[in-house]
C-alpha cells in the first residue's frame, strides 16, 4: 500500500469539485430564513417618514396627531434622538451622517422620523400623520454646482466645514510622470463619467431589534454583509457592553456591498426597542432601499496618457471629481480617501503615474459604496480600459497588441505598479491570447465587411483588468481602527463530522459549499459532513465580514490554517494509535500511516474518535481550533473581457453577438460557482452599459426609484457569455486562489462599452458615457459628437 489510498479528493468534494450548493436546497425550496422571517413575542413594527425634498431646513414637527392613533406605541424624531446622543452616527470613513433629520434635510429620502406601532400598517398611517413644516433650499445635484462659488454650503452641521469638498488627495509621482508627458511623442485625452448606481440586492435592509430589561441584553437580527462590525459600533456608539450585544444576520438576499454600511433604520430600532422593551422589527421597502442606502460610483475622470511612438505607455495622469451625497459614509475600510482606484493601470507595466482625486458633497443620498467591487476599484478599472482603447486609437495601433506591449511580463512579478501596490502573479497575455482566439479576433476585419454590407456596424471591445481583492492585511486596511483579518473555528466530533464557523458572512455566494470543500481537501472529511454557519456574533469567531470579494482570500485561507491546526494535533493521536513516534507517521487524503508499513493507519474519522475517546496521556482531549489570518498582501486576479456588437445605425440599438470572459482567479474551489459568480458579474456590467443608471432632476428628485426607471435586465436582455479559465496560483494564499466574486462587475463594462465605441469611431466620436442607450448611440452617430454626463432628465 502507498499513498494511492488516498481519497479521491473530487468525490468527497474537495477543491476543484463542483459541487452542488449545499444552500440552495432550502432557498429553492422558499426555506431560506430571511430578516422579514424573525417573528418574536409582542413584536412591534417601525416605519420610517423620509424627506420630500432633497435640501430644505425643518422648522417644526408636529407627531401628536400620529400618537393619537390606536396601536402607535412609540413616536420618534430627531430631537428625543438627540436627547440621547444619538441623533447623528459616525460613519465608515470617519465622517458623520443624520440618524434623524434635526436641522435640515440634506437628500431626498433622508430619514426624518419614526413610528413603531402594532403592526406596519398601523405604522404607516402614523408616518401619513406627521406634520412636518420645510423651508425648502437650493438643491446641489452635481459636483460642479457644488464646488461653483457662492454655493449653498450642504454641512453647516460641521463647524469646520467651509465649503462642499469632502477631501482633496493625491498619489504617484507628479515629477516623474511630467517629465514622462514632456518625453511623449503623443497624449492621449479623455473625460468620462461613470454614473451613480445602485447595488439593488433583491432583498431590501431591515433589522429586529429585541432588548430584554431582565437579562439585559440586546438581539439584533440584520441584515449586515458585517455582523461583527455592527456590534463594535453597538457597542461603541451606543456605549452598551458589548458582551451583551448579539448581532444576528440570518439569510441575505443579496448585499453587493450595500448591506455594509450601518443604517440609520437599524440605529432606531435597536434604540425603539430598548425605550419599549419590545421586540421591534423595521424593514425597508423598495423605494426606500432605492433612494436612501449606499449608491455606487457617480465619478468624473479627466484622464492623460503620455505614448511613445511604438506603442509604450510612458506615464498617465488621472484627475477624478466624485459625488458622495450629503454624507460621506463609503463604506471602505483602506485608509485611502478614495478606496483603492489607484489599483488603476496595475496589470500594465506603467513607469510612471499621477492620481489627484477630489470627492464633494451633493443633495445625493450617502454614495461612493463600493458596489460589487472593492472600495472604487470599478471605476479605477473602466477609465483605465477606456483610456487604453482611446490612446491605441489615437496612436492607430491595434488595441489588443497595444495592450499586449504594456501588460506586466508573466516573468516580471513581484511588480510595483504604478501607483504603489505590489502585484505578485499573472499571465495576462495568456488570458488576452486565449480571449482573442475564441472571440475571431484574427478574422474581425472580414466579419466588420460583411455586416457593413448589411447596413450594421461591428466592434470589438477588450478590457482586461487585475483587481485587489483581499483587504487586509492588517497593516494597511481597518475600519474605525479596527484592523483587517479573518477568522475560523473548526471543531471536529468524534464521529468525524464537523461544524465550521468564519468570521465573513455570505449573502448569496455559497460559503456553506465551498469552506466544507477547503476542509474536505485538507483533512480528507468528506465536505457533506461538514456544516457551515456564519453570522451570528455569540458564536461565530471576530470576523469583518464579506465585501470587496475578500471572503477567500481571506477567511477562506484561515479555513486552510485551522484545518491545518487541526491535522497537526491528528498526527499526534494517529502516531498514539499507531503506536509510532510522530515523526514516522506520513499524510494522504483522509488518512495518517506508518511510512515503512503504509499498510498499517488510521482514518481522520479514528483519529476523530480518539481524541474524545482514547488520547494519550497528557494531550489536551477534543479537536477543535481556531485560526485568525492575516493576509501578507492582496490578491491579484486577472480577467480579461472581449465583447463584439452589432448596431444598427438607423436606431442605435446594440446588439451583442458574442461575449469571452477569461478569468484567472488562481486554483477554484468550487469552479460551477466561480462561474456562476463571473455570470452574475458580466450581467451587472451589461446592465450598467446598457441600460440602468440613477440620476436626478434640477430640484433633486431621485428619478430611479423603483424598477420602471433603474431597470434590472432579466434572463430575456442578458447575453450569453462563454467563459474561459486560466490558473495561476496566489503565491502566499494557503491553497493558491485569489478571489473572484467581483470581476466581471468591474472588469465587464469597459469591454461592451469599447466594443460600441469601436464600432462608431469611424464618425468621429470618441465617447459615449455609460448607459448606452439607444438614443445617446443614435445623437452620437448621426452628429458625431461625445454624448457626455449623466443622461438628462426628461420632463414630461
Ligand atoms: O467575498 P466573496 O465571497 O463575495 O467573494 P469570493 O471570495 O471571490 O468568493 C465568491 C465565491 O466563489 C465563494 O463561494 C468562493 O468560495 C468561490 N471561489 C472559488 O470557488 N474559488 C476561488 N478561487 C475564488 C472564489
Amino acid at each position: 500500500m502507498s499513498a494511492t489510498t488516498a481519497l479521491d479528493e473530487i468525490k468527497i468534494g474537495g477543491l476543484g469539485a463542483s459541487r452542488r450548493r449545499v444552500e440552495d436546497n432550502r432557498f429553492i425550496r422558499g426555506k431560506g430564513s430571511y430578516v422579514d422571517d424573525i417573528v418574536l413575542p409582542g413584536m412591534l413594527h417601525m416605519e420610517i417618514l423620509r424627506s420630500p425634498f432633497a435640501h430644505a431646513r425643518i422648522k417644526s414637527i408636529d407627531t401628536s396627531a400620529a400618537w393619537k392613533i390606536p396601536g402607535v406605541r412609540l413616536v420618534l424624531t430627531g430631537e428625543m434622538m438627540a436627547s440621547r446622543n444619538l441623533a447623528w452616527m459616525p460613519t465608515l470613513s470617519y465622517d458623520t451622517q443624520a440618524v434623524l433629520a434635526t436641522d435640515k434635510v440634506r437628500f431626498q429620502g433622508q430619514e426624518v422620523a419614526a413610528v413603531i406601532a402594532d403592526d406596519p400598517y398601523i405604522a404607516r398611517d402614523g408616518v401619513e400623520a406627521i406634520q412636518v413644516e420645510y423651508e425648502p433650499l437650493p438643491a446641489i445635484v452635481n459636483p460642479y454646482q457644488a464646488m461653483a462659488d457662492g454655493a449653498p454650503i450642504i454641512r453647516d452641521d460641521k463647524l469646520e466645514q467651509p465649503d462642499n469638498v469632502v477631501f482633496d488627495w493625491e498619489i504617484g509621482d507628479q515629477a516623474a510622470t511630467e517629465r514622462a508627458f514632456a518625453e511623449a511623442d503623443l497624449v492621449s485625452r479623455l473625460d468620462l463619467h461613470y454614473p451613480r448606481s445602485h447595488p439593488s440586492p433583491i432583498e431590501c435592509c431591515g433589522s429586529v431589534a429585541d432588548f430584554n430589561r431582565a437579562t439585559q441584553k440586546l438581539t439584533v437580527y440584520i441584515t449586515s454583509q458585517a455582523p461583527h462590525i455592527v456590534r463594535a459600533a453597538v457597542a461603541l456608539v451606543a456605549e452598551l457592553p458589548e458582551h451583551m450585544i448579539r448581532i444576528i444576520s440570518p439569510d441575505i438576499g443579496g448585499g453587493f456591498g450595500n448591506k455594509v454600511p450601518v443604517y440609520p433604520g437599524y440605529v432606531i430600532s435597536i434604540l425603539a426597542s430598548i425605550l419599549t422593551e419590545r421586540p421591534v422589527k423595521w424593514i425597508e421597502d423598495k423605494t426606500g432601499n432605492l433612494i436612501s442606502t449606499g449608491f455606487g460610483r457617480d465619478i468624473y475622470l479627466h484622464g492623460e496618457v503620455a505614448l511613445r511612438k511604438d506603442g509604450k505607455v510612458l506615464g498617465v495622469r488621472m484627475e477624478t471629481l466624485s459625488d458622495h451625497g450629503a454624507f460621506f459614509s463609503d463604506a471602505q475600510p483602506s485608509k485611502f480617501k478614495i478606496g483603492l482606484m489607484h489599483s488603476a493601470f496595475a496589470c500594465y507595466d506603467i513607469p510612471a503615474a499621477h492620481l489627484a482625486a477630489r470627492g464633494v458633497y451633493t443633495n445625493k443620498a450617502p454614495g461612493g459604496v463600493a458596489y460589487r467591487c472593492s472600495f472604487r476599484v470599478t471605476e479605477a478599472m473602466f477609465f483605465q480600459e477606456r483610456m487604453m482603447q482611446a490612446a491605441a486609437d489615437d496612436l492607430g495601433i491595434d488595441q489588443a497588441e497595444f495592450r499586449r506591449i504594456n501588460f506586466v511580463r508573466d516573468d516580471d512579478f513581484p511588480h510595483r505598479t504604478p501607483y504603489g501596490f505590489l502585484t505578485d502573479s499573472g499571465q495576462y497575455g495568456k488570458c488576452l491570447d486565449i480571449g482573442l482566439e475564441a472571440i475571431g479576433y484574427a478574422d474581425f476585419a472580414r466579419q466588420k465587411e460583411e455586416a457593413a454590407a448589411r447596413g450594421r456596424l461591428l466592434g470589438i471591445g477588450i478590457s482586461a483588468m487585475t483587481e485587489p481583492l483581499g483587504a487586509g492585511n492588517s497593516r494597511e486596511y481597518d475600519i474605525l481602527g479596527i484592523k483587517m483579518f479573518d477568522s475560523a473555528e473548526l471543531r471536529v466530533h468524534m464521529t468525524g463530522k464537523a461544524i465550521l464557523r468564519t468570521g465573513a458572512k455570505t449573502q448569496g455566494q455559497g460559503h456553506e459549499t465551498t469552506w466544507a470543500q477547503i476542509v474536505a481537501h485538507e483533512l480528507g472529511i468528506p465536505a457533506d459532513d461538514i456544516v457551515v454557519e456564519e453570522g451570528d456574533t455569540d458564536t461565530a469567531p471576530f470576523g469583518m465580514g464579506t465585501y470587496a470579494s475578500r471572503s477567500t482570500p481571506v477567511a477562506g485561507a484561515a479555513v486552510a490554517m485551522v484545518s491545518r491546526k487541526i491535522r497537526a494535533k491528528a498526527r499526534k493521536l494517529a502516531a498514539h494509535l499507531l503506536e509510532v513516534s510522530e515523526e514516522d507517521v506520513e499524510w494522504e487524503l483522509g488518512r495518517f500511516y506508518v511510512r515503512a508499513a503504509p499498510g498499517q493507519g488510521v482514518t481522520i474519522q479514528e483519529c476523530a474518535m480518539a481524541a474524545y475517546a482514547n488520547m494519550p496521556d497528557g494531550l489536551e482531549p477534543g479537536l477543535e481550533a481556531n485560526a485568525y489570518y492575516d493576509p501578507p498582501n492582496l490578491t491579484w486576479p486577472f480577467g480579461c473581457y472581449l465583447c463584439k456588437v452589432e448596431i444598427d445605425p438607423e436606431t442605435g440599438v446594440w446588439d451583442v453577438i458574442q461575449f469571452v470572459a477569461v478569468d484567472d482567479c488562481g486554483v477554484r474551489i468550487n469552479p460551477m460557482i466561480v462561474e456562476g459568480q463571473i455570470m452574475g458579474g458580466l450581467t451587472e456590467a451589461y446592465a450598467k452599459a446598457n441600460m440602468q443608471f440613477i440620476t436626478f432632476d434640477a430640484d433633486g428628485n431621485c428619478i430611479g426609484s423603483n424598477y420602471m426607471d433603474y431597470l434590472l435586465p432579466t434572463a430575456w436582455e442578458t447575453p450569453g457569455f462563454e467563459l474561459y479559465e486560466v490558473v495561476t496560483p496566489c503565491p502566499h494564499h494557503p491553497i493558491g486562489a485569489k478571489g473572484v466574486g467581483e470581476c466581471a462587475t468591474v472588469g465587464g463594462p469597459a469591454a461592451f462599452v469599447n466594443a460600441v465605441m469601436d464600432a462608431v469611431k469611424g464618425f468621429g466620436v470618441r465617447n459615449i458615457d455609460m448607459p448606452l442607450l439607444p438614443d445617446r448611440v443614435y445623437e452620437a452617430i448621426t452628429t458625431g459628437r461625445d454624448i457626455s454626463g449623466a443622461p438628462p432628465v426628461k420632463m414630461d
